[in-house]
């Protein structure tokens, strides 16, 4: 084990018990531990989490009295490990069918609008996150960017991506973005093409990735639209006109959803477009351009089944600087 890895375990270790004595403290003076306190205390002892912030244990004394500083208490997560059903043989075999695997970029019906977002790349360290076959990570590289790094928590998908790139620029990791570390400054773009459904906790990669970008830089991703993943069970419903309606239920209840595509029990998470923007917002960004994806009547005449994308947005794409 690192050095430094060792350092933070025993600044965790310490946070711990100090933790704990300042709560027995409390509970001692104050005959009742607050709610958020015990939450925070339980977390602090989940033997995954490890990571905390060097400035909780002052707070912890502001729970004593009346001066809580409530914003600062949101519950410290566990951090769990992503479902990766990209590694699952099954769902890897049917999504390694689709066109926008067996042919790409141009198998990706949104990628004209998503490639308009992107900004000059010329001389760029860009990262890929959720890199799958790593397309849009060998595409960057063509054109201009100096470096790439593809992340994606699948073996199978960054196998692919590995095996399909013949370039010493580009790297792939396997890292999962529920967890995903960046150094500070240490990269000029920052894409991402419909992965951030499967990430629970948007609110810490936003803030991950808008530490890692530098002054300026620019944010463009690609996210399941809300209005397409907020449904119980997604699908379409045909009235006796022929009329395609896809329901849009729970829209406010964010959180969990699972779904069987190749797969049973495909977990995503889904936030409304609220949520999504005033993450980005809170975590420093400024949202430059939103676009909702809807096929040109061009793509219809080629491709006469994406009509029926005309009739509710499945990807919402935004661009956002740092
Ligand atoms: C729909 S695929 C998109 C792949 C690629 N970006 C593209 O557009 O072709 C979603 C990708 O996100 C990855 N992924 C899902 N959850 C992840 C997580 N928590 N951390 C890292 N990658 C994740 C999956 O393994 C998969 O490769």
């Amino acid at each position: 084990m690192a050095a430094a890895d060792n350092d933070r375990i025993l600044l965790s270790i310490s946070h711990c018990l100090a933790s704990y004595i300042a709560a027995r403290l409390i509970r001692d003076l104050c005959g009742n531990v607050d709610a958020r306190l015990k939450s925070v205390i339980s977390a602090t002892f989940h033997p995954h989490t490890w990571t905390i912030d060097e400035d909780e244990l002052p707070c912890l004394a502001c729970l004593a009295g009346p001066r809580v500083q409530s914003s600062r208490f949101e519950p410290i997560r566990e951090r769990t490990m992503a479902q990766n059903i990209y590694d699952n043989a099954d769902f890897f075999g049917g999504y390694s069918q689709l066109p926008r695997q067996t042919h790409g970029l141009a198998g990706a019906p949104e990628w004209p609008v998503v490639r308009g977002m992107i900004p000059d790349l010329s001389g760029k360290r860009a990262i890929d996150l959720g890199c799958g076959f790593g397309w849009v990570s060998r595409w960057m590289r063509e054109n201009g960017a100096a470096s790439v790094r593809g992340y994606d928590v699948s073996t199978n998908m960054i196998a692919r991506a590995r095996a399909d790139t013949n370039d010493v620029a580009i790297d792939y990791v396997i890292a999962d973005l529920e967890t995903l570390e960046l150094p500070e400054a240490s990269c000029d773009f920052a894409f991402s093409s419909l992965t951030f459904h499967y990430v629970e906790d948007f609110a810490r990669l936003s803030r991950t990735v808008h530490g890692a970008l530098t002054a300026g830089s620019w944010f463009v991703f690609t996210i399941e639209h809300p209005i397409f993943m907020a449904a119980t069970h997604p699908h379409w419903i045909e009235d006796e006109d022929g009329r395609k309606t896809w329901p849009v239920n729970r829209y406010a209840i964010e959180g969990e959803r699972r779904t069987d595509w190749f797969a049973k029990g495909v977990v995503k998470h889904h936030r409304t477009m609220a949520t999504t923007l005033n993450t980005l917002i809170e975590a420093g960004f400024s949202i430059c351009w939103v676009a909702e994806f809807a096929p040109s009547a061009e793509q219809v005449r080629e491709q006469p089944a994406l009509a029926e994308e005309l009739e509710r947005p499945m990807i919402l794409m935004i661009a956002a600087q740092r």
